[in-house]
């Protein structure tokens, strides 16, 4: 990309051809496109796969600008629209798998990428092999001759560990194994997927792209090779979005990078601070050593964002029961990316279904963090009260032992 990624982001999609001269691109609702010639339909039918006005599942001209901006931001060829993160991630491997095949995930995916393996993939015949995360060479073992996809997901969910996408994405093209990344922490601006060996990068734009928890949204931005087959067969497939939600991703995009900034600044405060805690085992936030791969995000990453983890030293689910209910600016919420902190905790044993391969046995309680827009001495406020209320159970406990 020739202009800076900040540049990109305020002028990506904003082609007058889908703006009409505003800033923002209509909300161009539709189902129905009507043609007033013969010649006029042809074409239409012609170049649908290409932005042209056809019939609504293929879209209208505020998804032509959300898709555009989305390539011109990572960088590919076509990028296809979801209703979900989840739908994108499904989508994108039915995309490119058949009965017989085996694909390489790895072992810290998004937990329904696993049951999405697990129970659909393996009902048509397609074998999954789970890899730990940091294999590195290793996962030459792993290939076999009927190897289709490799699957990453880089950090890691939950407890975040950073791949070396290159290595593994050049191992793979050595057996013309496609790579696809759940690129969803880096959000397409601090993780460039195609300078790094991906083939196609899927988004839950649910998170950081729309950025206020308002809207579900997926994406899969590919590269030339694999922009027909993933199109196609995702359309088939009926995958396709409002566009007031295209809209809100487009509009999020305007924002992200200033978002991120902040979202970035706070929580490595917020890491700093928890690692001097005594009730914390290490920190897993990508912009520390004590992260597994924190040497990778240095080499690959160009910024950071608001989630992380920490493993305490104990387990006492009493504990963790008082310091998540009294929060005052961390809600508890199954997702992240919005300007709003969240706040979720995992008990050790809950790994055990979690993980085949790559389960971290680790002795305390993992809680994932996501630090959002607000102050950010608040939320260290925030958090120290809870570890005051873990600690008078702690010890309310060890009195009456
Ligand atoms: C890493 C990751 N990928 C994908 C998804 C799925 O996105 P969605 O909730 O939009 O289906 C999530 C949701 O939490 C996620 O954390």
């Amino acid at each position: 990309m020739a202009e800076g990624k900040k540049t990109t982001l305020v002028t990506a999609g904003r082609n007058k051809k889908w703006t009409n001269g505003v800033v923002n691109p209509p909300v161009q609702r539709a189902s129905t496109i009507v043609f007033n010639s013969v010649a006029e339909k042809n074409h239409a039918a012609a170049n649908r796969t290409n932005k042209t006005l056809f019939y609504g599942r293929r879209g209208t001209t505020t998804h032509f600008a959300f898709q555009e901006a989305m390539n011109e931001v990572e960088g590919g060829a076509g990028c296809a629209l979801y209703p979900c993160g989840t739908a994108a991630i499904s989508n994108t491997i039915l995309s490119f798998v058949e009965t017989g095949d085996h694909i390489l995930m790895v072992d810290t995916c998004y937990e329904p990428t696993r049951d999405f393996c697990n129970k659909m993939l393996a009902k048509l015949g397609v074998e999954t092999t789970y890899f730990d995360p940091m294999i590195g060479e290793e996962i030459r073992s792993l290939i076999k001759p009927n190897t289709k996809l490799l699957f990453l997901e880089s950090p890691g969910s939950i407890t975040m560990e950073v791949q070396d996408v290159p290595l593994l994405s050049s191992i793979a093209h050595q057996h013309d194994i496609i790579v696809v990344l759940d690129n969803t922490w880096g959000a397409g601006v601090n993780f460039s997927p195609f300078d790094h060996g991906v083939d196609i990068s899927v988004q839950a734009a649910t998170k950081y792209i729309v950025g206020h928890s308002d809207v579900m949204l997926g994406t899969a931005v590919s590269i030339e090779k694999y922009w027909p087959q993933l199109r196609e067969q995702s359309y088939l497939m009926g995958q396709c979005v409002s566009p007031d939600d295209a809209y809100l991703g487009l509009r999020g995009l305007r924002t992200l990078d200033v978002r991120l900034r902040q979202h970035a600044e706070s929580s490595i405060k917020v890491a700093e601070w928890l690692a001097t805690r005594p009730e914390v085992d290490h920190v897993r936030h990508p912009g520390l050593p004590s992260c597994p791969g924190h040497e990778i995000f240095k080499r690959d990453f160009t910024g950071g964002n608001g989630l992380f983890s920490f493993v305490l030293k104990t387990t006492c689910p009493k504990a963790t029961t008082a310091l998540l209910d009294g929060m005052k600016h961390f809600s508890m919420g199954y997702s992240w990316g919005g300007f709003e902190s969240l706040i979720l905790a995992n008990e050790p044993n809950s790994f055990n279904s979690l993980r085949t391969v790559a389960n971290p046995h680790f002795e305390g309680t993992l809680i994932r963090l996501h630090i959002g827009l607000e102050d950010v001495n608040d939320l260290i406020a925030d958090l120290e009260s809870g570890l005051a209320r873990y600690n008078s159970v702690i010890l309310e406990q060890a009195v009456t032992a």
